[in-house]
């Protein structure tokens, strides 16, 4: 079975590509690299041992797309390609809305043409907005989103399903994802943001490498245990393998299903600061700092419907996550740049 994978050469997508190639699927990665490195497409080769095909094509390249489509025939889309900066989002919404959204259009006219009828979708937890309630079942409504990222994400979600009401041919499975942190076990591959990292996991590796001084802790007065916010953090390499089971669904026929991805548990900022003192060796510095607009006290995820229906849990904690995060920060000081 052939996976066509876009955004594959990105954080969560080259993990989950490793994923793919390890349980026997063809990977084909469409990725334009605007946020990623053709290095992690050959570190996926060399962890894997296999050989991936890859396109350096933006989705929303319509001829580029049917040639794609015709020639490789995939029988599933994992669609991760698109803009994911909350903040610059709100700087810079039409950019976001043209290629998150018109980016999905033009791929998805062109997996209509050729026949591909089944998508997993990488939604995120954004959706659920302040949720009405923790932790967070798949029933929970949908909330007011503060962003055009977050928005991008809710629509999206609503024009997939929209497709499969006119075509019950179309199965569409929405992972809404929490805050995926951590890298391989090899090291060889993980995140790698452009500039000042904007989410914690990140900023934190770079002040435990010595690139930046100091952790801001935005704001200690939440109505959480400790005051700082809290995150449901799953590691990657389970949210890529949560990708692997939605596929073990997409041949069942599934039509539209939606699975919330994460561990079920919440961590505040200073839980997090902490698990990662303790897997550098040495204290991360930190200082508190106002709120930042448009954050919420508590996200966490009830993930009882994923283990039900997709028998996937995740199974690593936050020490696992932060020992492999500063596994992959210290051979890689520069991510791929090296
Ligand atoms: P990423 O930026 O590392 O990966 C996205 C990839 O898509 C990049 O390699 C980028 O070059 C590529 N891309 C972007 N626009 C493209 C286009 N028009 N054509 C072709 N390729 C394009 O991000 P990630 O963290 O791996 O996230 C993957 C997906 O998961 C995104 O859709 C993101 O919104 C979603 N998501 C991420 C998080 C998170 O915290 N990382 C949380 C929830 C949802
Ligand atoms: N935080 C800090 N300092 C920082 C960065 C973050 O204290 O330098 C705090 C935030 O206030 C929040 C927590 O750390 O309490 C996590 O913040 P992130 O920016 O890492 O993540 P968010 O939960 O805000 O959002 C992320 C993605 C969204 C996605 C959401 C749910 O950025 O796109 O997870 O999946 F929608």
């Amino acid at each position: 079975m052939k996976i066509l994978v876009t955004g594959g050469a990105g954080y969560i997508g080259s993990h989950t590509c490793v994923e793919l190639l390890g349980v026997g699927y063809e990977v084909v990665i469409v990725d334009n690299l605007y946020n990623s490195n053709k290095k992690a497409v050959n570190r996926i080769e060399e962890i894997t041992g296999k050989e991936v095909t890859f396109y350096e094509n933006d989705i929303r390249d319509a001829k580029a797309m049917m040639d794609i489509f015709g020639k490789e025939k995939p029988d599933c889309v994992i669609h991760f390609a698109g803009l994911k900066a909350v903040g610059e989002s709100v700087k810079k919404p039409l950019e976001y809305y043209e290629n998150n959204i018109n980016g999905t259009l033009v791929m998805l006219d062109a997996m209509r043409k050729c026949g591909c009828k089944n998508i997993i979708f990488s939604s995120s937890a954004t959706v659920y907005g302040d949720p009405a309630f923790v932790p967070i079942t798949e029933e929970c409504p949908k909330g007011k989103i503060t962003n055009p990222y977050g928005r991008t994400k809710s629509m999206l979600e609503e024009i997939l399903t929209d497709l499969n009401v006119s075509d019950p041919e179309w199965n569409v499975i929405l992972l809404r994802y929490f805050n995926p942190i951590g890298a391989h076990k090899s090291g060889l591959i993980g995140e790698d943001p452009k500039g000042i990292p904007n989410n914690l996991l990140p900023y934190v590796a770079q002040v435990a490498i010595g690139k930046l001084e100091k952790v801001g802790v935005f704001g200690n007065d939440y109505d959480t245990p400790d005051g700082t916010g809290v995150r449901d953090y799953i590691h990657v390499v389970d949210l890529a393998i949560g990708h692997v089971k939605a596929i073990d669904m997409i041949k069942k026929a599934c039509g539209v299903k939606i699975y919330n991805l994460g561990t079920g548990n919440g961590y505040s900022v200073l839980d997090v600061i902490k698990a990662y003192s303790k897997a550098c060796g040495h204290e991360v510095p930190y200082e508190i700092k106002p709120r930042r607009a448009g954050d919420i006290a508590t996200c966490y995820a009830d993930a009882s419907l994923a283990k039900k229906e997709l028998s996937w849990e995740a199974e690593y904690g936050i020490d696992e996550m932060c020992a492999d995060s500063w596994k992959w920060q210290s051979m890689n000081p520069n991510g791929y740049n090296d």
